[in-house]
């Protein structure tokens, strides 16, 4: 974990925020590498789940959040964490995860802590007027359900995904970004017939391991976990949670829970009409019906199968994963991350032989714009003159390759190309280079 932290710091994946005023605990900034390769895995899930699935849409609802969806859903009743305090070291804990250090005698009561950040809405601070920063992006899903059936017109099973920002204030926040404060989710919610459920539930285990896999975590890396009965989350039948090797233990990346009728079943009115299965307050607020016309059985309130990744968790593990200390000849080494290309914050660098040769530096730059109006990702124009150098950054910034301008790239218009994982170079028409790059970066 040390290794990939002082990367991510060095070459600019993540910084602590605010850190030159000592930082906010659990909160990180990601920086020009960092937002490029999140911004690479939310495409992918994207692709993944929207524009590969015509039964799933897409959707960016609010983070401020009315406090009726949290009242409804559960959360201002059971989003708590239970919390002890160490009298002798002064620190607060979440019950199971008090340090050894800490002595049975000096810790208090466990106490139930909420998790849900709040903040005043509008001028006046009266305690009345308040919302909530969401806990998951589910919620305003759910809320939102009968506006995306009746503007897309969907029937059972379909799909709504979303991907934003969720808060918890977490008591003990840990492990990079592993469990922080502020956060991304990438969630599903797969809406289905009741009785198809647990079997689309299987599916989509199989389907976000595969997942996985493409985005460089082998599902041999990765170990399923049935949640037991008494640890599932108030909403859920039944959760499968994948959990992986983090450098810092077994834990999970991404849960795929069935929640039952028991979110649209909570944000409805007249919820005795809805023939419910799970359990719900009586809601009095809500002004819809969240049921859907199923060919079947008339209305209907659907099952929802939920995958719920998280963003930071997936990027800790695929850096893992990339992460890769080598052995050269000479008893060298060099670092190299071994990134799916897809995610590569950068495609490619130009790298110009000479750096103050403006013919060579022309051409190199034309190479950049033809394969930066490609549109698959930010191509580099590094002019270090060290082409030694060049090579030993982008191999641990995961590179996919690097392009070298040269005096023959002037007399037969080619150019060398690199690959970061093999090191292999061969020389190529700059003809073939488009065709060439997008095979490689595809
Ligand atoms: N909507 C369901 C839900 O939110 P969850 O298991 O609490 O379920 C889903 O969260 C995913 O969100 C987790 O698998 C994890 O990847 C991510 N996540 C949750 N809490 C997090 C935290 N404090 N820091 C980073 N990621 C977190």
């Amino acid at each position: 974990m040390d290794e990939l932290v002082a990367l991510c710091k060095r070459r600019g994946f993540i910084y602590q925020s605010a850190e030159i005023y000592g930082g906010l605990q659990g909160v990180y900034d990601f920086g020009p590498l960092g937002v490029e390769l999140k911004n690479n895995l939310k495409a992918a899930w994207w692709k993944s789940m929207v524009y590969e699935n015509d039964n799933i849409e897409g959707l960016d609802a609010s983070i401020l959040t009315n406090s009726l969806v949290l009242d409804y859903s559960g959360h201002s009743d059971t989003f708590t964490d239970p919390m002890v305090d160490c009298k002798s070291c002064g620190m607060r804990f979440r019950e199971d995860q008090v340090p050894e250090s800490c002595k049975k005698e000096d810790l208090t009561e466990p106490r139930q802590f909420n998790l849900m950040f709040k903040t005043n809405v509008g001028p006046i601070d009266d305690g009345t007027s308040y919302a909530y920063l969401r806990p998951e992006t589910a919620q305003q899903i759910f809320t939102n359900f009968k506006n995306i059936v009746d503007s897309t017109s969907k029937s059972l099973p379909f799909g709504i995904a979303q991907i934003g920002k969720a808060f918890r204030n977490e008591i003990t926040p840990r492990n990079f970004i592993f469990r922080v404060r502020e956060f991304e989710q990438m969630e599903l919610e797969y809406f289905v017939t009741p009785g198809d459920d647990e079997e689309a539930h299987n599916s989509w285990v199989q389907k976000r391991l595969n997942w996985w896999e493409t985005q460089g975590v082998p599902i041999d890396t990765i170990k399923l976990y049935e949640v037991p009965t008494d640890e599932l989350a108030h909403y859920s039948k039944r959760t499968v949670d994948l959990m992986y090797k983090f450098p810092h233990g077994l834990e999970e990346l991404e849960g795929i829970a069935n929640r039952t009728d028991f979110d649209l079943g909570s944000h409805s009115k007249k919820q005795n009409e809805l023939n419910l299965h799970a359990k719900v307050k009586l809601n009095k607020d809500s002004n819809s019906k969240l049921s859907i016309k199923n060919n079947e059985s008339g209305m209907v309130v659907p099952y929802v199968i939920e995958p719920s990744a998280g963003v930071e968790r997936g990027m800790l593990a695929i850096l893992n994963q990339a992460f890769t200390i080598e052995s050269l000849p000479d008893n060298k080494s060099r670092i190299v991350l071994k990134l799916k290309p897809h995610l590569a914050p950068i495609k490619a660098a130009i790298v110009p032989l000479k750096k103050n040769d403006e013919k060579i530096v022309d051409s190199a730059k034309k190479i950049k714009s033809k394969l930066q109006d490609l549109g698959l990702g930010r191509i580099i124009f590094e002019n270090t003159g060290n082409i030694g150098k060049s090579y030993r950054k982008h191999d641990e910034i995961g590179t996919p390759l690097c392009i070298t301008v040269d005096f023959e790239t002037l007399e037969n218009n080619s150019v060398t190309i690199r690959d970061r994982d093999s090191m292999q170079q061969e020389r190529i028409d700059i003809k073939e280079i488009e065709s060439f790059f997008m095979e490689k970066i595809k």
